[in-house]
């Protein structure tokens, strides 16, 4: 099929190069030059594990091109993604004018019937206003079909989840387009799950409100935990082998970031107040997340006492491994607590590089952890549990490890002489 996906980004890009591995002739389409011209010479802009080696292989094949032209991709394919972002308002509620703007480019250039495919996470009622955006901007007789079928990729792990996805889901009104995006993913092996465009719309947000939901529940009980003296990740694997409760997402830590989680519960809190349905338990789960970098600020000073002048090591400042995003990093909200404290701040990360006044960056952790009064761990990179733990205790100034993400091995790092503490996890 003659595929066009709107919106180069992480979820548009690996769309584009899944599409065209599976036969699709595939362009994507931005209209930022920059990604384009990137993409079209062969390189992945952002960082994204498995995409670069896919792309190599791919440009030998003629089924995947970029372009900046709206009207020639929009005439030469009739099933259309739309990929483009929806970040926040200032009210929380969902930014719409990327997803407007792809509407009005459809309908000002439409020469045929059209499957119009929306990717991006888009607030209940959108796919409906989307259709009629495209038709105010049509002044021809050819139709189109707008078809809900959410993302559900990880970062870091884009690839593998659009491989192996554990459910494909279409919203949709059209028995013609249905069969259409069905086809599309001829060869997922997973069920497929039609439902109507709102019903597709919602199980996005409460997909992702669920899975905030868990992190937050398990970081109050690790609270408990730091208080009555128990091991968190023995709670998590407890409950986590009862099937009805699944051991995912129950990782204690300093709380989620990203692109998605924080945007995405916000938006679900303001489309609930919008039809003054009360969502309790998802304010709850916002206050607890927002509270988790302080939670672990004050371990430190329990600890520490007075940061003026404390070097502190931090080590990730992408919001999850594998990914160079920082957007809604608990990182940022670390450095930012750190720098209020009037603490000297070291930061390396593997792949991000910050530029800012607060922090100085550095080439390896060993480095950043020289003299430190502690580390703090804010994103858990595979690499900082294979590092030389011996030799960095003995260049720092006290051996104190904060590893907001329990990933550390702690009676190890104990025997070394470094004092640990992790979230509900000691
Ligand atoms: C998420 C969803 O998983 C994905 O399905 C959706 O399409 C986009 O949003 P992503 O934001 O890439 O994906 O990352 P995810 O792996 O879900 O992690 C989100 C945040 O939660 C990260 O900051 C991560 O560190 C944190 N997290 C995750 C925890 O703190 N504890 C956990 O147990 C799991």
């Amino acid at each position: 099929m003659n595929v066009l996906v709107i919106g180069m980004g992480y979820v548009g890009t690996t769309l584009s190069l899944v599409l065209a591995k599976s036969g699709h002739q595939v362009t994507g389409l931005d209209l930022d030059l920059q990604k384009v011209s990137a993409l079209n010479q062969g390189n992945i802009y952002f960082h994204e594990p498995g995409l670069q080696e896919l792309l190599d292989e791919l440009t030998s094949t003629d089924r995947l091109s970029f372009t900046t032209d709206v009207q020639k991709s929009i005439h030469d394919n009739d099933v259309v993604f739309i990929c483009v972002g929806t970040p926040s308002n200032e009210d929380g509620s969902a930014n719409l004018q990327y997803i407007k703007s792809a509407a009005t480019m459809i309908g000002e250039n439409i020469n045929d019937y059209k499957v119009v495919i929306i990717k991006s996470t888009v607030p209940v009622g959108t796919n409906e206003t989307f259709e009629s955006w495209i038709q105010e901007a049509n002044t021809t007789e050819f139709k189109v079909d707008v078809v809900s079928n959410p993302e559900f990729l990880r970062e870091g792990n884009a690839l593998y989840d659009s491989l192996n996805p554990d459910r494909v889901v279409i919203g949709s009104s059209s028995e013609r387009a249905t069969a259409i995006v069905k086809q599309l993913y001829y060869d997922v092996d997973c069920p497929i799950l039609v439902t109507s465009r709102k019903g597709a719309e919602l199980i996005k947000y409460t997909a992702n409100a669920f899975l905030a939901l868990k992190i937050s529940f398990i970081n109050e009980i690790a609270k408990l935990c730091d208080t009555i003296g128990v091991n968190i990740q023995d709670i998590s694997n407890g409950i986590g082998t009862d099937h009805r409760i699944g051991s995912h997402f129950l990782n204690a830590s300093l709380g989620y970031g990203g692109s998605c989680f924080p945007k995405d519960v916000s938006a679900l809190l303001s489309t609930a107040a919008k039809y003054n349905v009360p969502l309790n338990i998802m304010k709850e789960v916002v206050a607890v997340n927002q509270i988790q970098p302080k939670y672990l600020l004050s371990q430190i000073k329990q600890q520490l006492g007075n940061l003026t002048n404390k070097k502190m090591a931090l080590l990730g400042l992408s919001f999850k491994p594998h990914t160079d995003d920082i957007r809604e990093s608990p990182a940022l909200r670390m450095i930012d607590l750190l720098a209020k404290e009037q603490a000297i701040i070291h930061v390396h990360d593997p792949v991000v590089k910050l530029s800012s006044n607060k922090i100085n960056q550095f080439n390896t952790p060993e480095e950043a952890a020289e003299n430190a009064d502690a580390i703090v761990i804010c994103t858990e990179w595979p690499q900082y549990k294979q590092l030389p733990w011996g030799e960095i205790k003995r260049k720092m100034n006290i051996p104190y490890i904060f590893d907001g993400r329990n990933m550390l091995d702690s009676k190890q790092l104990k025997q070394i002489g470094f004092r640990y503490r992790g979230i509900g996890y000691s």
